[in-house]
């Protein structure tokens, strides 16, 4: 071997250090400081009055404000805007019960920081704060193609249309349809049948604290610590490699 050839090599992975600065970057912290307030987020949106009204009134707020001050895994949330609600069946919502609203909202909700790339890779059905993801219960499939992301409940089929708010904890989406669960709204479509009644009596409460089974949408690394092992992993692979390199010289 020829001291060229060996400086090459050592030089080589020293360049794709200095070019790849990107995965470099400190790994972001859990929020910004104080905390995350979703009520001001939404506010801010300016067109997700009625969802701010039904989180306020489920006390939703409370609990996704909870998660993001408890929890490292953070917060998706699916934010259909005023039109969305406008264009569902009239008295849609006002036939609903209470804990009907709860899971609704919470069907929205997904306890874990869901990046738009990661978006694309989750493993359907998805884990909501609503509970049992089972088909008839609160399925809720996420798929991607491109920029393109969909949204399929088995009653309707949305797009996310713009990311609201992202800092590495929280994450907002907005979303052109409500999300309307299988369980409350069956596998037909709302325009034909909304909420029948008889399908109220018997539901079994969904647990309001059901916590996402980590390994339905483990597939996907937390973005919170993976930019701070790629760098470590980094510097390691490249002192190994001079050290390596240096026994030749
Ligand atoms: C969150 O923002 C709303 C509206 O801007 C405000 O009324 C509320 O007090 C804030 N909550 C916290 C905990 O800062
Ligand atoms: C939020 O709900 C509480 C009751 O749960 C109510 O007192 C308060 O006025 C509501 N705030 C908004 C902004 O709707
Ligand atoms: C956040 O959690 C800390 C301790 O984990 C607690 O002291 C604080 O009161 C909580 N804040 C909110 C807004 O829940
Ligand atoms: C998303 O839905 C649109 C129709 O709304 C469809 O044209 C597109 O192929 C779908 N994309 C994916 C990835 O499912
Ligand atoms: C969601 O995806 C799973 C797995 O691909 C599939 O079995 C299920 O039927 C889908 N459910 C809906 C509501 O699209
Ligand atoms: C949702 O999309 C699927 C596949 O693209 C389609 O089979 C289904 O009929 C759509 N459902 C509604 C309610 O539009």
């Amino acid at each position: 071997m020829t001291k060229g050839y060996i400086a090459t090599l050592l030089i080589f992975p020293l360049i794709s250090l200095i070019l790849n600065p990107t995965s470099a970057q400190p790994a972001s912290a859990p929020g910004p400081a104080g905390p995350t307030n979703i009520t001001a987020i939404l506010e801010k949106g300016g067109q997700f009055t009625t969802l701010l009204r039904l989180m306020n009134s489920t006390q939703e707020v409370d609990q996704i404000n909870n998660q993001l001050n408890n929890s490292n895994s953070g917060v998706t949330i699916f934010a259909p805007t005023d039109n969305a609600f406008n264009s569902l069946p009239a008295g849609t919502l006002n036939s609903l019960t209470d804990q009907e609203k709860v899971s609704l909202i919470q069907f929205h909700v997904i306890p874990k920081y869901l990046s738009t790339s990661e978006l694309g890779t989750v493993s359907n059905p998805v884990a909501t704060q609503a509970g049992n993801s089972a088909n008839g219960e609160f399925p809720l499939n996420v798929t991607a193609s491109g920029q393109q992301v969909n949204i399929s409940t088995g009653v309707v089929n949305a797009t996310v249309d713009n990311t609201i708010h992202s800092d590495g904890q929280l994450v907002v989406y907005q979303v052109n349809q409500v999300l309307l669960p299988q369980s409350i709204f069956g596998a037909q479509s709302p325009a034909t049948a909304p909420a029948p009644a008889e399908a109220k009596k018997d539901k079994s409460k969904p647990t309001s604290e059901s916590p996402a089974s980590s390994d339905d949408v483990d597939t996907t690394s937390n973005s919170a610590t993976g930019p701070a092992i790629d760098q470590g992993m980094r510097v390691a692979f490249v002192g190994s490699f001079c050290l390596f390199a240096w026994g030749f010289l």
